[in-house]
């Protein structure tokens, strides 16, 4: 008899399933990291101000901001001083105990917005997973059939399972399939709207104020209110995403100010810890009454280092004279946007509020992205052919200018 011995996936190497030394002798470093992000040439070593500085000392202006997260650029001094502060006090303490700078973090959210309770979490995709649980524990407490979530047409929640159902994108969802059920998109119309909220099945809508990925779409205020009406007269939660837009990125703190509505539950992430992973659900009380120890946890969420580090952001990014001038050079930003488009003819769409704007260009937007970064500009695209701007909240007018005329260019 023989026996074959097939070996198995971690045989490569040794027993221990290590590769023998020098066996990545034919693999640059960065072929170990997964193939999930297309990646720009050049790899970045710092940063100062508005600018990202590459291995190679080259400059580039970043109207990326890491994707709305570096709200106060690179190297701010006031920052600096808040993470080394952090990292001489407890870094992580579990949940299972509570630490004051989380609790402060969270008595200044509520005191500066609409809710009465706030959960921390990690990210943005957590945070709204999060607002899913919470809202349908509030909606199971009025009827047991009511767990219907529903995101609007160009949503962007978040790529898990749940957020991922509420993201508005088949290439992100199809390969993923199946997706957390009880979750559809729908139409940004309140007609639709009113078709699929019924009052006995459904537990909540989430909307982002101003749509980021699916192309820099302001909701119209007037829509976002009528929602507002329906999902009180459903009896429906309503859940503004604001990982984004929130956080001072369209010259208020929140985005739903500039609206007049207020949600019953809000979610924030990118800006919140200045670049640290932090994500945050902010809800009423009304929300927070049903939730009880157990339903919910996470064992990073509102550490000590990261809390202590975002009471210092959350008190730059709400400082009115920063919140006045990104309303300010936002609505001059916009204008000049439209300029541009009128000169070159090489644009078709503008889009935007405070420093968020979304340009609909001729040809592929990816293409107007690398021709910019070459050219010493950081943008980034939100679709096929939306190129989106998101200069750090410090960003000066003299900023403004230097990047719109590199767009100005290259366009
Ligand atoms: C509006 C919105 N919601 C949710 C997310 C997901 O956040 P994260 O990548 O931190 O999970 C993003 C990220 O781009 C976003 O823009």
């Amino acid at each position: 008899m023989t026996i074959s011995i097939e070996p198995s996936l971690g045989d490569s190497a040794s027993s221990t399933g290590a590769r023998p030394a020098g066996a990545t002798a034919n693999h640059s470093d960065s072929d170990a990291l997964l193939g999930n992000y297309k990646r720009a040439p050049g790899r970045f070593a710092r940063g100062e101000g508005v600018y990202l500085i590459d291995e190679k000392g080259q400059r580039y202006l970043d109207f990326v901001s890491g994707i709305a997260v570096n709200a106060l650029g690179y190297s701010d001094a006031g920052l600096q001083r808040a993470l080394h502060a952090a990292a001489d006090g407890l870094v992580h303490v579990s949940n299972l105990y509570a630490t004051s700078p989380g609790e402060q973090l969270a008595a200044t959210l509520v005191e500066k917005s609409f809710a009465d309770k706030i959960f921390f979490c990690n990210s943005g995709g957590e945070a709204n997973e999060g607002a899913f649980k919470f809202a349908r524990r509030w909606a199971r407490a009025q009827g047991d059939a009511k767990h219907e979530i529903f995101a609007l047409r160009g949503a962007f929640h978040g790529r898990l399972f749940g957020t991922l159902a509420a993201t508005d994108r088949p290439s992100y969802r199809m390969p993923f399939r199946p997706l957390a059920p009880g979750i559809g998109i729908v139409e940004r119309d309140i007609e639709d709207l009113s078709v699929a909220l019924n009052e006995e099945t459904a537990a909540a809508v989430i909307l982002e104020p101003v749509q980021g990925e699916g192309g820099v779409r302001v909701l119209d205020a007037g829509f976002v209110r009528e929602v507002r009406a329906l999902t009180k007269e459903r009896n429906v939660a309503l859940i503004f995403d604001e990982i984004q837009c929130g956080l001072g990125r369209t010259g208020t703190l929140f985005a739903y100010e500039q609206f007049d509505v207020t949600p019953d539950i809000l979610t924030l992430a990118k800006p919140i810890a200045g670049g640290l992973p932090m994500g945050a659900v902010l809800m009423t009380e009304a929300i927070a009454s049903t939730i009880k120890p157990g339903d919910h946890g996470t064992t990073f969420g509102g550490g000590p280092f990261l809390a202590s580090v975002a009471n210092y952001v959350l008190s730059r990014v709400s400082d009115p004279a920063l919140l006045e001038s990104v309303r300010e050079n936002g609505a001059w930003f916009g204008r000049q946007l439209q300029e541009i488009a009128r000169r070159t003819g090489r644009i078709r769409a503008v889009r935007g509020i405070g420093y968020m704007w979304g340009i609909d260009v001729m040809g592929t937007a990816s293409h107007v992205v690398n021709e910019a970064m070459s050219a010493g500009l950081l943008t980034c695209t939100a679709g096929e052919y939306t190129v989106r701007l998101l200069p750090p909240l410090v960003a000066t007018r003299d900023e403004l200018v230097l990047g719109l005329g590199i767009l100005e260019e290259i366009l």
